[in-house]
């Protein structure tokens, strides 16, 4: 197959029987090539002084004195550049394909980012949130957490630990949440979330994020939140919170959390000895 119409074909099969000279057959198609340029340079310079026809002859060298091949050389040349190999146009379909599905799913991190890691294995394997609210947090016998969802429940990650932390028969037929657009959550409506006490602090930290930033798709862009991932990567790494959730750090959560969202909240926020927030969540430290 060619793809060089019939009309050109013709044209260059006319110029060719007309005169045998390359020079000349570049110079009768010249409009439509650049390959010419260097045939048609060596007619053009030939009635100069004979310093410069040596020259113009070095520089045509290559073009193709006789006998004529079967397609002249520009022929040839326009042919090679009319085609775009299989493999660049299956980057050019595929890549972009890819780059959004991936960034619709948002399944895998494109980096081996521990954080990430952790946290999916969490959500998985480890805590088993996978079997009742899906691998996608398309939802089950759960509720579906993707899409929002889950962030709609809880705008803030202190208040879903709480939840997740003591599950649903502890609050059972009480509201909770933020108002949704369907309406408020009544704990036990649906079945039995499983209160995940197994959990270690930092490990119901990071279910909680593999269920907003990669499931819900929550807005992770503000500094606060930028912030707040670069700590919980570096308390991870550090091998921090690794205790059991205790009393007194459920105590911490429930300080943290708003008592409009969650039942036994105080909302008096926490601090530490010199005064940061340790609630844990996006927000800026306090200069
Ligand atoms: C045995 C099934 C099951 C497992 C395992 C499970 N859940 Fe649930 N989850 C539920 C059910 C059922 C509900 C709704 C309970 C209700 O009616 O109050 C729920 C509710 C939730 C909610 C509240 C969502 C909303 O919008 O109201 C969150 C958050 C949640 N689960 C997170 C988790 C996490 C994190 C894990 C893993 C540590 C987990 N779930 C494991 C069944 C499960």
């Amino acid at each position: 197959m060619t793809e060089i119409p019939e009309h050109l074909l013709k044209r260059s099969r006319a110029a060719k029987g007309k005169d045998d000279s390359a020079a000349d057959a570049g110079a009768d198609s010249g409009a439509s090539s650049a390959a010419v340029t260097p045939a048609a340079k060596t007619e053009a310079v030939s009635a100069g002084p004979p310093a410069l026809v040596a020259a113009a002859a070095a520089i045509g060298a290559d073009a193709p004195q006789a006998p004529e091949p079967e397609k002249p050389h520009f022929v040839q040349a326009a042919e090679k550049r009319k085609r775009m190999p299989m493999w660049a146009m299956f980057l050019l379909f595929f890549v972009p394909l890819w780059a959004v599905s991936f960034g619709g799913t948002m399944q895998l991190p494109d980096v081996e980012d521990p954080l990430f890691t952790e946290a999916a294995e969490l959500y998985n394997v480890t805590g088993g949130c996978a079997g009742c609210h899906g691998g996608g947090g398309g939802g089950g016998v759960g509720y579906q957490l993707n899409d929002g969802s889950v962030v709609e429940t809880f705008p803030h990650v202190a208040d879903q630990m709480v939840h997740v932390y003591r599950g649903s028969d502890a609050i059972k037929g009480e509201a909770y949440g933020a108002e949704r657009a369907d309406g408020r959550r009544i704990s036990g409506s649906r079945g039995a979330m499983p209160a995940a006490t197994t959990l270690h602090q930092i490990e119901l930290e990071l279910v909680i994020f593999h269920e907003r930033v990669v499931l819900a798709g929550e807005d992770t862009s503000s500094d606060e939140y930028i912030e707040y991932i670069d700590h919980l990567r570096e308390r991870l790494e550090a091998g921090e919170g690794t205790g059991d959730v205790t009393d007194e750090y459920f105590e911490m959560l429930l300080a943290c959390s708003d008592p409009e969202i969650t039942p036994g909240a105080t909302g008096e926020g926490a601090v530490d000895d010199d005064g940061e927030n340790i609630c844990p969540g996006p927000h800026l430290e306090e200069e």
